[in-house]
């Protein structure tokens, strides 16, 4: 066997000796290829939520924004969460984000169970392992894009990493943006901005709530192209909220919520298939899924 073929089977987990024994037969090895060319191991999961629960209110004013969700978010994954006003979007991603806290349920972000931290760990967890894009920027106005860029790590007392740095800033396109104020930047050039700023600290996981809900479609394509980058050249994972079916075509799965719960899925999805299934939401019932 060449070195390279032992590299190959011992990365995958097989015994050297397993495909090449003598006393084996042609067709017992041609299997053994076979499983080693098919088997490619799962991925790993970024963040999941089990029976999430949260509840605002009580009594006659009580209020179940999430109703029981269960989850996973699989790392090197682009998803978007879709459903009408008020089905319990943002609440969901600022649970998972560690945000908010749920009133049942758990939630777990790279294999670290939220609700046995203290506030101490939370705040480190939400400085290290998450990013966070908003639909609002939330850039510091006095700072330049590059200090905005490189705040959690200044704040975590970090030094940064210049080579990521840099590749984040020329995926971004911002090279020469680096030295302006958010209010010398468009709406664009500040999401994306923003988006830099949450992946710098090489989060496990990035969550958008609705980043280009105030963007126009030019500005809307440049930071959706850019997560999406994030996605397949990074390996980032980033789970997005979005009402647009065009922002949400961009990525791998689609998650639809309706009165707290997730109704329905697609994976590959195309703006067709979306756009029928947000119909389908409305109407009460989903094309091949039963709501
Ligand atoms: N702080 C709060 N106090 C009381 N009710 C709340 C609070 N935050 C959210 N809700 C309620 O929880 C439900 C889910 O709200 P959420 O903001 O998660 O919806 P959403 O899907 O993000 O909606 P949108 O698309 O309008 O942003 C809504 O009925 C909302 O009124
Ligand atoms: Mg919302």
């Amino acid at each position: 066997m060449s070195s390279a073929s032992q590299t190959l089977t011992g990365r995958l987990g097989v015994h050297p000796e397993a495909t090449q024994g003598k006393s084996r037969s042609t067709r017992a090895q041609r299997w053994d290829r076979l499983v080693v060319m098919t088997t490619t191991p799962p991925r790993a999961v970024a963040a999941s939520a089990s029976d999430l629960r949260k509840t605002y209110g009580a009594g006659d004013s009580e209020v179940r924004a999430l109703d029981g969700v269960t989850i996973d978010f699989n790392q090197g994954e682009f998803t978007a969460i879709m459903g009408p006003s008020g089905s319990g979007k943002s609440t969901l991603m600022h649970c998972l984000a560690a945000l908010d806290t749920p009133t049942g349920g758990s939630v777990v972000v790279d294999g670290v169970e939220l609700s046995t931290l203290n506030d101490k760990a939370l705040t480190t967890l939400r400085r290290e392992r998450v990013g966070f894009v908003f639909q609002s920027f939330n850039l510091i106005p006095t700072l330049t894009a590059k200090e905005n860029i490189l705040l959690p790590v200044d704040l975590a007392g970090a030094k940064p990493d210049q080579e990521w740095f840099d590749q984040v800033i020329g995926a971004v396109g911002l090279a020469d943006r680096l030295g302006h104020r958010p209010n010398q930047m468009s709406g664009g050039q500040q999401q994306r901005v923003a988006c830099a700023r949450a992946l710098v600290s090489k989060p496990s996981i990035v969550f958008a709530d609705e980043p280009t809900g105030n963007l126009d479609s030019t500005s809307g394509a440049e930071v959706l192209g850019f997560l999406r980058r994030s996605v397949d050249e990074f390996g980032q994972t980033v789970v997005m909220v979005t009402h647009d079916a065009v922002a949400a075509s961009y990525c791998d799965r689609v998650v639809f919520l309706r009165d707290g719960r997730i109704v329905d899925e697609l994976r590959s999805p195309s703006r067709e298939t979306i756009g029928e299934h947000m119909t389908a939401l409305q109407v009460g019932s989903a094309p091949g899924g039963d709501l």
